[in-house]
């Protein structure tokens, strides 16, 4: 624990996580972008995608249940759809483009280099901090072995227990859900415990799941504060709207501040400007060397 509570320090302490965002010192002039305006990110209500946004969350919230996510957890847990380079799997999601995103239409490939190059730039010093911006997204590599993109992509929320408000369109996505109407599953902790750690919560399946499995699987040396982010940045009820804390243990609280400093960087370096890939892959090849090497086991 003492490597993720000193790391702390860089955001305030422990209660950094309590002020209005514990970011500010560290974010890059990202918000400064003239391409799109902070307040113009996720935008759930309007704009040109939102039809294709608003039904791959009504699908989600009417098929992700306990038994759903139980299920994908025994399909995925062994690792045996393929074997990759973590560089060929960034380059394929060069053809897939995030369904549940309403902030961009391109390949997700671009969305990992710019993640990563805008974590760079605000944290030279900070390689695993880099890599994890690259690799974030890679379990959306899923979607090429026959899952659905709402088994995939967008936001994620505990399962087995009562959905909360905080999740995106709450209102009217989840009346087909049979665990909405379970007695056991729609309380406020369902089947979970009193602080039971987020580590033992079953989350919607989606790819912060797969790639934090794969990546413990091929026993990458990635640190816990980055498997953390990998694991919970979908998880905006909790990391952007303090939601699901009676689910938490200490150590999810000191995390905490980790995923809400990469979401910053998820976010805001979205823009229509895209990266030169060829010409940073040699850069971050280093990395993934350096955490997550050879051929790896998906
Ligand atoms: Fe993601
Ligand atoms: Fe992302």
């Amino acid at each position: 624990m003492d490597n993720y509570v000193a790391g702390l320090s860089l955001f305030g302490g422990k209660n950094a996580n309590l002020g209005p965002d514990p970011s500010l010192a560290y974010r890059p002039n990202l918000e400064m972008n003239d391409t799109i305006e902070r307040k113009d990110y996720r935008n759930f209500e309007n704009g040109s995608l939102i039809d294709r946004v608003f039904n791959t969350y009504k699908l989600m919230h009417t098929n992700q249940t306990l038994d759903f996510v139980n299920q994908k957890h025994s399909v995925w847990a062994s690792c045996n759809h393929t074997q990759m380079k973590m560089m060929d799997a960034i380059m394929s999601l060069d053809k897939l483009v995030d369904e549940s995103d309403p902030d961009v239409d391109f390949p997700n490939s671009f969305h990992a280099f710019q993640t990563a190059e805008g974590i760079r730039q605000a944290h030279p010093d900070n390689d695993w901090f880099q890599l994890v911006g690259l690799i974030h997204d890679v379990g959306k590599t899923m979607a090429f072995w026959g899952e659905p993109q709402w088994a995939v992509v967008g936001d994620t929320f505990p399962v087995g227990c009562k959905f909360q408000n905080s999740i995106v369109f709450r209102g009217n996505t989840f009346l087909d859900n049979p665990d909405e109407k379970s007695p056991s599953y729609n309380t406020e902790y369902g089947i979970h415990e009193t602080n039971c750690g987020l580590d033992k919560v079953f989350m919607s399946w989606g790819h912060d799941e797969c790639l934090y499995r794969v990546l413990k699987y091929n026993n990458c040396s990635i640190p816990d504060q980055g498997l953390y982010m990998i694991r919970f940045h979908s998880f905006y009820p909790w990391h952007s709207h303090g939601d699901y804390m009676h689910l938490c243990n200490e150590k999810d609280l000191l995390m905490l501040p980790w995923v809400q400093q990469f979401n910053k960087f998820d976010l805001y370096t979205k823009t229509t400007e895209l990266p030169d890939v060829d010409k940073l892959k040699p850069y971050y090849q280093s990395l993934i060397d350096k955490y997550c090497p050879g051929i790896l086991k998906w």
